[in-house]
């Protein structure tokens, strides 16, 4: 049996911000594809809030959400996900076994700040993207200086911003 691996998908400014009014503060469309490609046919779990608001990104773009499966942690027991491939879970132990249950090597974390402060412990893989500036965030992530072997690192910028994807693994203590 192969163990599975838990990895989060995030992208940082550089004071650690991730969101605003709910809402990402950047409009980055190179890291909507990296968050796709890397999330495409594979179980995800995130938070109730920002699976509200990508839910509202997707229905508006009448796109599919590109994930194998949702699993939307909430304490909510009405919330009913009006996409097919998103169950909710009413805790982050519930979240771990259900991900678990589909035996996929790799299971992918997105956010939001809560879900990141839950589950970081768990993972051993960061596919971070740093953008630089502040943007004056009200949620944030979680310190992740454990994270300190870089697979690849890869600096880009557009129109608007100037952005680093990197990928991290957890030094493990022995
Ligand atoms: N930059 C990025 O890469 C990135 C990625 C993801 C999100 N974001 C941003 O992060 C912000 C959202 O983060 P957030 O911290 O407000 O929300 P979140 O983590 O997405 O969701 C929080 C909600 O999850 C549920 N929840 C959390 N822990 C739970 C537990 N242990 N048991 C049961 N339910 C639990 C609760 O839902 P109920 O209230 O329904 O009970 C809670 O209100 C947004 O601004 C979003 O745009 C940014």
């Amino acid at each position: 049996m192969t163990t599975q691996k838990f990895s989060i998908v995030v992208a940082i400014d550089e004071k650690r911000g991730i969101g605003k009014d709910n809402k990402i503060p950047w409009h980055i469309k190179e890291d909507l594809v990296n968050l796709k490609n890397l999330t495409q046919n594979q179980v995800v779990i995130v938070g109730a809030n920002t699976f509200i608001s990508m839910q509202s990104y997707y229905d508006k773009s009448e796109r599919e959400m590109p994930g194998k499966v949702y699993i939307v942690v909430t304490d909510d027991r009405g919330f009913n996900p009006s996409c097919s491939n998103a169950i909710c879970v009413y805790s982050i132990d519930e979240a771990i076994k259900k991900a678990k249950s589909y035996g996929t090597d790799e299971v992918f974390i997105i956010g939001g700040s809560q879900i990141f402060k839950q589950m970081i412990k768990l993972a051993n893989k960061l596919y971070l993207t740093i953008v630089k500036g502040d943007f004056d965030c009200d949620t944030f992530f979680p310190g992740y200086s454990d994270f300190k072997n870089v697979i690849s690192s890869k600096r880009e910028k557009n129109e608007t911003n100037e952005f680093e994807f990197k990928i991290l693994e957890r030094i493990t203590k022995e």
